[in-house]
């Protein structure tokens, strides 16, 4: 009766254990997913801050200027007295090429691809290396054609679906390595995420009370793209979404 009721004591000590273990597990994933989003929306908001100073203190005085040029030069456009006519029309085509030159380098510093290192595959690519658990799990990202930014909320949604499947594969795959691509295939964004986990069968997951598969189902049937679960039991798992851009 004793070692029957000790047996039982340390099982339940075993399992209260586990779900601690779980729940840690959960707690720093929702963590890393947070500091992902914030580093994200707070490089955007950067971003914007500074192409709105560029704007203002760059190309704001210089259109300033012409501005006044202008009307100086519409004031007196009949009177043959004014010395510097010439000059001043030669002036203000100069700050217009000026401008337009401004425009050039803020459009093309905006398509190098320099601010990326903020955006949803760094951020991807970082969260996928906090997931990774040295042999136990391999997490790889590869990319082809991504090298511009997308909108802020389409970022942010879909680094949450990516940060969903790859919480469920760590909670419920048991796999030791996972494969994500995202192709830019003219304006369909495909993302394909496999794994080498138990695999689960798909037929069964609706009378379930998990709630990741299906906010994934309507973000995706909100952007009007497609869901597709590929999973074969003792194999793993293959997860293929496709998303206008
Ligand atoms: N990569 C995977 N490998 C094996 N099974 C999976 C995988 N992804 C999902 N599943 C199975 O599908 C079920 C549904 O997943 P879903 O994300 O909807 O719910 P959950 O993860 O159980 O709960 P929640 O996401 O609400 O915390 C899971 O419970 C699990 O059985
Ligand atoms: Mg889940």
């Amino acid at each position: 009766m004793l070692i029957y009721k000790n047996t039982r004591r340390k099982q339940r000590i075993a399992e209260q254990e586990r779900q601690i273990e779980i729940q840690k597990t959960e707690k720093l994933l929702k963590d890393q997913e947070l500091t992902a989003i914030d580093a994200m929306i707070s490089g955007q908001e950067k971003e914007r801050q500074r192409l709105a100073n560029e704007l203002h203190d760059n190309l704001g005085s210089t259109l300033a200027t012409v501005k006044l040029h202008f009307q100086h030069l519409t004031k007196n456009r009949n009177n043959s007295k004014i010395e510097n006519l010439e000059e001043l029309y030669a002036k203000t085509d100069h700050l217009l090429e000026e401008a337009y030159q401004k425009v050039r380098t803020i459009a093309h510093e905006k398509n190098s691809g320099v601010m990326a290192n903020q955006g949803l595959l760094p951020a991807i690519k970082k969260f996928a290396k906090k997931a990774s658990n040295g042999d136990a799990l391999q997490i790889v990202v590869q990319d082809y054609g991504l090298e511009e930014r997308l909108d802020n909320a389409l970022e942010i949604s879909i680094f949450r679906m990516i940060q969903e499947l790859i919480t469920n594969i760590i909670k419920h795959a048991n796999a030791t390595e996972v494969h994500i691509s995202l192709t830019n295939h003219d304006s369909l964004l495909n993302i394909i995420i496999e794994d080498n986990g138990k695999g689960f069968d798909t037929k069964v997951i609706s009378q379930k009370d998990g709630m990741g598969l299906r906010t994934i189902e309507k973000r995706i049937e909100h952007l009007e793209g497609t869901f597709e679960i590929d999973s074969t039991i003792g194999k793993g798992t293959n997860i293929i979404i496709n998303i206008p851009i």
